[in-house]
């Protein structure tokens, strides 16, 4: 459900404006957590230690947008000690992952000092060197041209928005020789949601939108079947996949009718994206999907809308 939210704000409900894709990006992190296959983390930490931790772990993040996945990691301890490169190429989230990175320490009770151009987080038994740097990837990834490589490259909520095939030997060109990666949240051609309005009209939004997804007009790629295409891909490349299972995002209404955290704002950038994506959209009469999209805002506000999207995790050996 990402692919037109790749640094572009939703449409409607709110004014259009790169607040709006930060908010976004604030309020699906609780939706990630819950979301990223547990199994799939802990064939990770296995092929982590299997390799011997290096000191520091040496990490690097494609499209890390506000650093979500970086707290998240240091939350779950993934190393003691790290040195964690994350770039995005949207400069305004760099230097907001920056600010919620002194934010996260202060919670927290961390120690964070400015070290050199990065700043080193340090605290309950856990210190790490954090670069936080604005990227394009294929210009970085040519630009590093094996300079220095990586334990563990991360991407999270990314690869369905670029070309695989193109993206994949530029993602392993970054690793060290035994290096592991870690895709996550790769988007598989399944959206669903709850109650049915009306099944047809349903579908075809759906379908629509999902065809958008592999006909986008900006040349950077992507496919509505990223988590599937990952694996074959992934295999023909060589590489020995550790672990893959589903990251389904699943969001739900509380029993009085609220969603938790910031969710109903994640689940309104998701209908805003589907309106700024279909919107004239040949074959869809104008006013029923007007219709069906208010229809569904209320179901937001009225907690009733239940949402889901399939998604797809897997980590393994750099072939
Ligand atoms: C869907 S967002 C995910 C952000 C973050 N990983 C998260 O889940 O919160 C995708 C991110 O990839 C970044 N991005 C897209 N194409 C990129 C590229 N070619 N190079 C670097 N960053 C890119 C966008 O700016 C955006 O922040």
């Amino acid at each position: 459900m990402r692919t037109n939210l790749n640094g572009r704000p939703p449409q409607t409900m709110a004014p259009a404006s790169p607040e709006n894709f930060r908010q976004y990006l604030k309020a699906k992190k609780s939706v990630d957590d819950r979301s990223l296959n547990h199994w799939v983390y802990h064939k990770l930490t296995e092929g982590l230690a299997a390799r011997g931790e290096s000191d520091p772990l040496r990490i690097i993040e494609i499209g890390c947008g506000l650093g979500g996945m970086l707290e998240r990691l240091w939350d779950r301890r993934l190393a003691s000690r790290a040195a964690y490169t994350a770039f995005d190429r949207d400069p305004d989230l760099i230097a907001e992952a920056g600010l919620r990175l002194q934010e996260f320490a202060q919670h927290r009770g961390l120690t964070i000092l400015e070290s050199g151009g990065a700043v080193r987080l340090a605290g309950d038994g856990q210190n790490w060197l954090i670069t936080l740097r604005t990227e394009e990837f294929s210009a970085f990834c040519q630009q590093q041209a094996r300079k220095t490589v990586w334990d563990l490259v991360l991407a999270h909520a990314f690869l369905d928005l670029v070309d695989l095939a193109a993206a994949l030997p530029g993602l392993f060109s970054l690793l060290a020789p035994d290096g592991l990666y870690y895709f996550t949240l790769n988007f598989d051609g399944l959206t669903i949601i709850d109650p049915p309005l009306d099944p047809h009209l349903d579908d075809t939004i759906f379908q629509l939108y999902h065809q958008s997804m592999d006909e986008r007009q900006d040349g950077a790629g992507g496919h509505s079947r990223t988590g599937r295409r990952l694996l074959s891909a992934l295999r023909r490349s060589g590489s020995h996949i550790l672990a893959a299972g589903s990251s389904d995002w699943v969001v739900w209404p509380t029993p009085s009718g609220t969603y938790p955290g910031e969710e109903a704002y994640f689940l309104h950038s998701v209908l805003n994206i589907i309106d700024q994506t279909l919107a004239g959209h040949p074959e869809l009469d104008h006013d029923r999907f007007q219709v069906w999209l208010a229809r569904r805002r209320e179901q937001v506000d009225s907690g009733e809308l239940i949402f889901l999207a399939h998604q797809v995790d897997v980590c393994g050996l750099r072939p």
